[in-house]
């Protein structure tokens, strides 16, 4: 199993191959993903993607661990991160590194993840001096959408840009093992690529991160009630899902499904009664 100083060590500009990175909320896509990643994320994006949620802001300690538990069960390979949710680490390190604790004593993952810069720094040295591996985001925090409005792209402008900068290179400092750069400008995502000597993760970031994410459901087609633009489909599995849904409904109507084939203790051929 990669571990997190295999992840940590994988800075491209000593010759390492870029970090393959996707989401993972379930033992199924975990099993189908494992052998071709080198990170599986449980992101909180399941709230959205799996809860039907508008924010992540709901998603609870309690799901994030039985969904961690989860992919656990179906991964050999990949280095598993759990994000923390919204309202478990923000209030202080001591309160952050009670619930990071419970995450990695339920779940067995690798580390965890937090959002945030400056501000969360002392959290991310008290955790990672105390043995728990943190992976950092900023940028784009969907966790601070209500103070942000919206999901929107950030460091358009150079005071927010700096400010990126800033809070990426504070979080490495904090001893953070790997940082998530998401929907941020592409220059800036390459200077902090430049500038910090830990591997980025990025999810509209740049092609000169160390690694890439993206939201399994998003990437394959399963989760389209909207598509930012860092997203690219690799496939529609969302209307294959729709299609064998359709041809089964309809076998069920029309009384071809299911076959004797398909029935216990059929003895012979008899004209069917239905
Ligand atoms: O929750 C999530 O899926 C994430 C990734 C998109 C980085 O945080
Ligand atoms: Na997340």
């Amino acid at each position: 199993k990669l571990t997190v100083p295999d992840i940590r060590a994988r800075k491209r500009r000593d010759g390492a191959k870029p970090v393959v990175c996707l989401t993972a909320y379930t033992v199924l896509t975990a099993r189908l993903l494992d052998a071709h990643t080198d990170l599986l994320l449980v992101g909180d994006s399941l709230g959205m993607v799996l809860y039907g949620l508008d924010s992540t802001i709901a998603v609870t300690m309690d799901m994030m661990i039985a969904h961690g538990q989860a992919v656990m069960r179906g991964t050999k390979r990949s280095c598993v991160i759990v994000d923390m949710p919204f309202g478990s680490y923000q209030e202080s390190p001591q309160i952050a590194f009670r619930n990071a604790a419970r995450i990695m004593k339920e779940v067995g993952c690798a580390g965890v993840k937090i959002e945030g810069g400056v501000e969360m720094a002392e959290t991310v040295k008290f955790l990672s001096e105390r043995g728990i591996p943190v992976m950092g985001h900023v940028g784009l925090m969907p966790q601070s959408v209500n103070t942000a409005g919206g999901f929107k792209a950030q460091g358009r402008g150079d005071v927010e840009a700096q400010r990126i900068v800033v809070d990426a290179k504070a979080i490495a400092d904090a001893g953070a093992f790997a940082i998530v750069v998401e929907g941020i400008m592409e220059p800036i995502a390459r200077r902090i690529t430049d500038e910090i000597d830990i591997p980025t993760i990025g999810i509209g970031g740049s092609p000169a991160c160390d690694g890439q994410i993206l939201v399994t459901e998003d990437m394959a087609g399963l989760f389209t009630d909207f598509k930012p633009r860092f997203v690219k489909r690799y496939m529609d599995l969302g209307s294959g899902l729709a299609e064998a849904a359709r041809l089964y409904a309809d076998e069920v109507r029309s009384g071809t499904f299911p076959g004797d084939e398909h029935c216990f203790g059929v003895v012979k051929k008899t004209p069917k009664h239905r």
